[in-house]
């Protein structure tokens, strides 16, 4: 903190003494010789600077988007999703997320997909007219009484999120952002009917949904009862979102019915799964990590929280978050390990778990989310972009999952922390996505998926996250006007859904985001994230004056207060420096040197 400060008085003084004119000499001459900037970068650094590199990449990646979106309106809307080698389409909404497709429907003819998941980057991006013309095209267009047999969650985090947020979005006056003359809760409405296809998912014994139905005809015969846990767990924002605005409180009560009867099929080392089944409520999968069919779980546990000021989604988060702390963390890696256990399993980095610094960063650990992130920064210039999977017990790449499917999870992260931090390094790797991204996936009819990250062999698929997701986080990175002075959460699929003080049961005891992504004082830094007054309880210790200590959130208490132990499981995460502690010979935890 103090580098920067002088850093700042110091380009301060620069710019009083330079007139105009060579400012803008090397503002050109920093463009032009990038290399040279680089290493003086701490020296030159200039608000200007800053300034006009926002200017720049955030020009570029609104080309980005209308590359992608333009192509998709000419050659694939009112279809899904947009080929963008052929220029053609694909009707991915039904079966989505099922590689098999073997009950692929011949009358389904697409739900324009892409333009919902554009919706709410449009406004993000200041396009009102486009916008406008999206919502009433679908208001007068869409409708869910098709054939089709989809993935509950996809259609959840996709089109039911899509819908409401740019529901928020199109009547938010605040903003002048309300859809002149006709607009009548159009997209509410298909909202809601979409919400009430969703209901039979949940008539099960558990009261957890079955992962897949078909909108016309609820449940199918024979359907699978195998689900995940991302697919129980992460409805709770879209749902209740649907019930806040509807009335109707059906949506909320069987999402959160099925919460919590998944939080209560955990272990007694408060981890859960991969796969389940909803009929009997039993375990397939025992094996869990945070990527992959657990992820957005996570992520909706602290987001519900902030979104509905209920403390019971924070008890659920942090006994969770603080299990994945202990039995997954490796220094800044991730594995998988046996929820019945805690004994490690698969030892692999997924381009899925890049979300999790950015949910670090909500929860306010921002050296933990510093740290990996960096980590991913890595393998992504390593390979040009994210692989999949990379194996980290023999440092190289998964055999068969080699691809790079336009993800935005990386983007999403550094978003967040550079918000938390306002680190213009981040804007460096924002920068490195737009770049890689340019170079190996754009094509003249869009943005293609990598199937493989070692030859960059393209795929042809343009998946509609690329457009609500990963452009979207590129861009706030640049240019957050958009945000204001509001508070909102992303939902997993980056719909932002405003934080109300209407929808909150409870006005939270500490300080809650009332402005966080604009606290950037010195002074303020402790309080750059939502919930950074709120890590674990045993963490925020009193210090004297009355000024209550904020320790990082990987803390993880000794089992026993006197700190005696028997053997190292006994022993916790340290909190000042996140390292695991360990029993001594003399049966006390601490960080021995020997170790
Ligand atoms: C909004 O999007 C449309 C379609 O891509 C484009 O023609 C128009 O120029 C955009 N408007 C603004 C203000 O960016
Ligand atoms: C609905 O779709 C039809 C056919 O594509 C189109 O002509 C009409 O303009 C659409 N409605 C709106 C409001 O855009
Ligand atoms: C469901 O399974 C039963 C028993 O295996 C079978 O007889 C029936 O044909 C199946 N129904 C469908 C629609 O596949
Ligand atoms: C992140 O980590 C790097 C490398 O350890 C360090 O130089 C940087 O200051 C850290 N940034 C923040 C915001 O903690
Ligand atoms: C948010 O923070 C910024 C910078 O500290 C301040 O200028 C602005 O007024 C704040 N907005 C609200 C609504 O508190």
């Amino acid at each position: 903190m103090e580098g920067r400060k002088a850093e700042f008085l110091l380009t301060n003084q620069y710019k009083l003494m330079l007139p105009s004119k060579i400012l803008t000499w090397v503002i050109l001459f920093l463009l032009i010789f990038p290399s040279f900037f680089q290493i003086s970068h701490s020296k030159l650094d200039s608000y200007s600077y800053l300034a006009a590199k926002r200017k720049r990449m955030s020009e570029k990646v609104r080309k980005m988007f209308y590359h992608a979106y333009d192509n998709y309106m000419t050659y694939a809307f009112p279809h899904d999703e947009l080929k963008p080698l052929t220029k053609t389409f694909t009707d991915s909404l039904s079966e989505l997320g099922n590689l098999k497709l073997e009950y692929l429907p011949e009358q389904y003819k697409g739900s324009a997909l892409s333009l919902i998941e554009s919706l709410s980057s449009l406004v993000v991006l200041g396009n009102q007219t486009e916008f406008e013309k999206g919502v009433f095209w679908l208001s007068e267009n869409l409708t869910f009484d098709v054939d089709a047999r989809i993935n509950l969650f996809e259609c959840n985090i996709r089109v039911l999120g899509g819908l409401v947020s740019a529901h928020i979005l199109a009547t938010d006056s605040t903003k002048n952002r309300l859809v002149q003359g006709t607009y009548k809760n159009q997209l509410l409405d298909l909202a809601e009917n979409l919400g009430r296809r969703f209901l039979p998912a949940f008539d099960t014994p558990t009261g957890l949904p079955y992962a897949w139905i078909n909108l016309k005809y609820g449940v199918m015969e024979n359907e699978t009862t195998e689900t995940s846990t991302s697919g129980c767990g992460s409805l709770i924002l879209e749902m209740g979102a649907l019930s806040r605005l509807t009335g109707d409180p059906r949506f909320e009560s069987a999402a959160l019915h099925a919460l919590r009867k998944l939080w209560s099929m955990r272990s007694s080392l408060n981890l859960l799964g991969t796969t389940l089944d909803v009929v009997t409520g039993e375990w397939i999968e025992h094996s869990s990590g945070i990527g992959a069919g657990v992820d957005s779980f996570y992520e909706y546990l602290l987001k519900a929280h902030i979104l509905f000021g209920r403390d019971e989604f924070w008890r659920m988060f942090q006994s969770a978050y603080i299990a994945v702390q202990r039995y997954f963390r490796h220094g800044p890696w991730y594995h998988e390990a046996d929820m019945r256990t805690g004994k490690s399993t698969y030892w692999q980095l997924t381009s899925l778990q890049a979300f999790w610094p950015g949910l670090q960063v909500l929860v306010g650990d921002i050296p933990a989310a510093n740290l990996s992130h960096r980590e991913f920064y890595y393998v992504w210039k390593k390979y040009g972009v994210l692989p999949e999977r990379y194996l980290l017990d023999h440092m190289m790449l998964h055999p068969t999952e080699k691809y790079y499917p336009l993800r935005p999870e990386f983007a999403e992260s550094t978003f967040y922390l550079y918000q938390a931090t306002k680190d213009p390094w981040y804007m460096e790797v924002g920068e490195l996505i737009v770049d890689s991204l340019n170079l190996y996936t754009r094509v003249e009819g869009g943005f293609a998926s990598i199937r493989d990250v070692t030859s960059m062999e393209l795929e042809d698929h343009q998946h509609s996250f690329f457009l609500s997701e990963t452009c979207k986080y590129l861009y706030l990175l640049y240019d957050d006007s958009f945000l204001g002075d509001r508070n909102y959460i992303f939902t997993t699929e980056g719909h932002p859904l405003p934080v109300l003080s209407s929808w909150r049961e409870k006005l939270p005891e500490t300080y809650i985001p009332s402005n966080w992504t604009y606290v950037k004082s010195e002074e303020q830094v402790k309080r750059a994230s939502a919930m950074s007054m709120r890590v674990c309880p045993a963490t925020a210790l009193e210090c004297g004056q009355g000024q209550p200590r904020v320790e990082s959130a990987c803390h993880i208490p000794d089992s026993r207060a006197d700190h005696r132990c028997f053997n190292d499981d006994d022993c916790g995460v340290d909190s000042s420096n996140c390292r695991r502690r360990s029993c001594s010979l003399a049966g006390y935890c601490g960080q021995w040197l020997f170790i």
